[in-house]
């Protein structure tokens, strides 16, 4: 029998999780759960990058557990923890930034965005790509499953793993497959830029009642007459609706718009019920585990505890190899 692959994945704790993550990321980790040994982990020191309040990032950590575990995570089959419970991670991390050139940071794509937006970024930020190589090369993670944005991030995984094993003549990391999970498209925010917590343009995964309702009323659209006909291609309501639809309700609600007398309003409607609908099981689930916090903290101490285990024997050769012993 072959080895299982190493599956790994992290997700930073720095907000509500929106239908953007799920369709590009939550899904697919759910998914890959069957196919090998799964990590999936809550990326708590990649968000002290943008999240300054304790307490905020705490309830954060927990929050992402709940989604997950509501949404299908089992935790029999993937190891679910916080990434601050590996210190192995930080350990590594230092010793491949002393192996990172500054000029392959400067090429880094968020770097260079807040360059580009005049903010002054922090070292953390700059060396973002370097912690995220630790977190995967930490497990002798075998496939990286990622959306697009993070294709470059994974690259310099790739790089610096090789960097290391050329330095300290050895096999010591193993270079993760190139594998950015084919997403969906990208799925668009209420104003029709790409959904995202930096643009206030998100749709929760579990939202419920009038505030659901509301952000789906809010999604814009162009100022097409009820009466007349339109074109489903190129609408966010449409675009969205996609993404829960089957084949035939798609074509039928494609039809509608074209014929029209059909408003964006009765648009809007269709796709508040596809949400609720699809996401109903997960939120009675969810609500459960909120009442069982305990159990919710066992697992990410129990997947902490397996993680950390695999990520010592990972390390101990590179101490080894470097010289870096812990007691003399
Ligand atoms: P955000 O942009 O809201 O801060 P993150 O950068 O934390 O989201 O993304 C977490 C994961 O969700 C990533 O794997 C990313 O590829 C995926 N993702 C985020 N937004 C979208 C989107 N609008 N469409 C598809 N995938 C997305
Ligand atoms: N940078 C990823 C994101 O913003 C999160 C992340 C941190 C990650 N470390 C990782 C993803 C390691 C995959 C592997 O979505």
């Amino acid at each position: 029998m072959t080895k299982k692959k190493t599956i790994l994945s992290g997700i930073q704790p720095s907000g509500k999780l929106h239908i953007g993550n799920y369709f590009g990321a939550i899904r697919q980790h759910i998914a890959m759960q069957e196919q090998g040994d799964a990590f999936y982990f809550i990326a708590n020191y990649h968000s002290l990058t943008s999240v300054r309040e304790g307490e905020i990032l705490y309830q954060n950590t927990i929050d992402v557990t709940l989604d997950y575990l509501a949404l299908g995570l089992d935790p029999e089959k993937a190891t679910f923890f916080a990434q601050s419970d590996v210190p192995q991670v930080i350990e590594l991390a230092w010793i491949l930034g002393t192996l990172t050139p500054v000029s392959l940071m400067e090429k880094g794509v968020s770097y260079k965005d807040k360059i580009a937006a005049g903010l002054s970024p922090n070292i953390g930020l700059f060396t973002y790509p370097v912690l995220q190589a630790a977190d995967i090369l930490i497990y002798h993670s075998d496939v990286v499953p990622v959306g697009e944005d993070q294709k470059q991030n994974i690259e310099i995984c790739r790089d610096l793993a090789g960097k290391f094993n050329r330095a300290y003549e050895g096999e010591y990391l193993v270079i993760p497959e190139e594998h950015i999970v084919k997403s969906v498209a990208v799925v668009p925010g209420t104003d029709g830029r790409k959904m995202s917590k930096s643009y206030g343009n998100t749709i929760p995964i579990f939202g419920e009642g009038k505030p659901l309702k509301k952000i789906v009323m809010s999604i814009q659209t162009d100022s097409t007459p009820l009466e007349d006909p339109k074109d489903p291609d190129g609408d966010n309501v449409f675009a969205l609706i996609k993404l829960f639809a089957s084949k035939e309700q798609q074509e039928d609600i494609a039809a509608k718009y074209r014929a029209g007398g059909y408003g964006y309003g009765h648009a809007k409607n269709e796709l508040l019920g596809f949400i609720k609908e699809y996401f109903s099981e997960a939120l009675e689930k969810r609500k459960q585990l909120e009442q069982d916090l305990n159990y919710v903290k066992d697992v990410l101490s129990d997947g902490g505890k397996k993680a950390r285990e695999r990520a010592e024997s990972v390390m101990q050769p590179i101490r080894e190899a470097t010289g870096i012993v812990r007691s003399f």
